[in-house]
């Protein structure tokens, strides 16, 4: 994600992703659940709750606006018209990596979404391997103070680091990842981990809760792929090469969550990667994600306009309280362990969530 040394490359991914073929072939995995129908739900539709909480604040749906960009005027203006109708909606939001911010000053304006999203809990955002290069903690107060944000990820994304020919080096970062936990906490400032899309283990999430992290973003594959977005912005053949052949790396985000939750049972945890509808919303909560994510479905909207955007969130809340009516859930909570394997409905039925 971190493109410090070339800022141009970040609005080659946005680029990429609005005009290119970046997804995964791969599905996420969403599919080979479903929810059983409650033909007597005793409930109205419009009592339905929906609200949710994250970094110690309350959403009024349990949807986030995935990290994705800033730092440029281009990247300015599509995060304050994601970061508004996450005001309008009471949703979650978080910036995309501030690394270009923290190492070149007049970059940092271009951030700030606080004006037109006061409430909204505010994810700042940047990549582990900083966390081992330089000072970690200092970079990670200023990309805090830069935005007023609520909470911070650091992503970890070393197969795209390793395609584009970016940090290849990861040693200690769990290490940094336990200091800077500790430091930000006496802050009161919560550290979450996140992929970008190619999925955790439970060892891995096992790893994160020793280093102290106060929640996770799974992010798994089935959505965009980072591995085939470096391919599309690659400026030489190796990194196109490398990108194609990777494109398909990961853990599907159905099971990325089943991991975590495994490794994790109480833990905030947020699900990314190829959520693409209210269903898939629904599915990720049931499976035991406290909040879903997305990301490129939000960028598609946006930049057709604020109307588009708003209308599309609408559209999958709709569906998100639809599933809920339909399977008699009055509340977020009610949801979790609802999805069943397809063919295995009824009695004793597999549930991903209890596995
Ligand atoms: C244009 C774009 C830029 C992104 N930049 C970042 C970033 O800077 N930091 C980060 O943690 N994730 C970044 N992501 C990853 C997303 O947050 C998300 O994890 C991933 O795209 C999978 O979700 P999706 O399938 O809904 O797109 C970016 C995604 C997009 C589409």
């Amino acid at each position: 994600m971190d493109s410090a040394r070339d800022p141009g490359h970040k609005l080659r991914h946005l680029e990429a992703c609005l005009a290119q073929d970046v997804e995964y072939r791969k599905p996420t995995g969403f599919a080979d659940y479903e929810f059983e129908n409650e033909a007597l739900p005793e409930t109205a539709l419009a009592s339905i709750d929906l609200s949710a909480a994250i970094a110690g604040k309350p959403l009024r749906a349990p949807l986030m606006i995935a990290p994705m960009t800033g730092g440029t005027p281009r990247g300015h203006e599509i995060n304050r018209r994601l970061a508004s109708v996450a005001e309008e909606f009471g949703l979650a939001f978080g910036v995309g990596s501030q690394r270009i911010a923290l190492e070149r000053a007049e970059c940092a304006a271009f951030f700030g979404v606080r004006d037109v999203a006061p409430t909204v809990p505010l994810f700042a955002n940047f990549g582990a391997a900083q966390l081992v290069q330089g000072d970690g903690i200092d970079f990670a107060r200023r990309a805090v103070a830069m935005i007023g944000a609520d909470a911070l990820f650091v992503h970890l994304n070393a197969v795209q680091e390793a395609v584009k020919r970016g940090d290849r080096d990861f040693r200690s970062v769990a290490q940094a990842l336990t200091r800077l936990c500790r430091a930000l906490a006496a802050d009161g400032i919560p550290v979450f981990a996140r992929e970008v899309c190619f999925g955790m283990t439970s060892a891995t999430a096992a790893r994160l809760v020793e280093c102290g992290v106060a929640g996770i973003d799974c992010a798994g594959a089935g959505g965009t792929s980072w591995a085939k977005v470096e391919a599309r912005c690659a400026t030489n053949e190796r990194t196109r090469i490398l990108g194609e052949r990777l494109g398909e790396w990961g853990i599907p985000t159905s099971q990325s969550i089943l991991n975590v939750r495994r490794a994790a049972p109480t833990l905030p945890l947020i699900a990314s990667g190829g959520l693409r509808g209210g269903l898939d919303l629904a599915t990720a909560l049931a499976l035991g994600a406290d909040l879903g994510a997305m990301a490129r479905p939000f960028l598609l909207r946006a930049v057709e306009g604020e109307a588009q955007l708003r209308q599309f969130v609408a559209e999958v809340l709709e569906e998100l309280r639809i599933c809920m009516f339909a399977t008699g859930t009055a509340a977020i909570a009610g949801l979790r362990g609802k999805a069943v394997r397809r063919g295995a409905a009824g009695p004793g039925a597999d549930t991903g969530a209890r596995s």
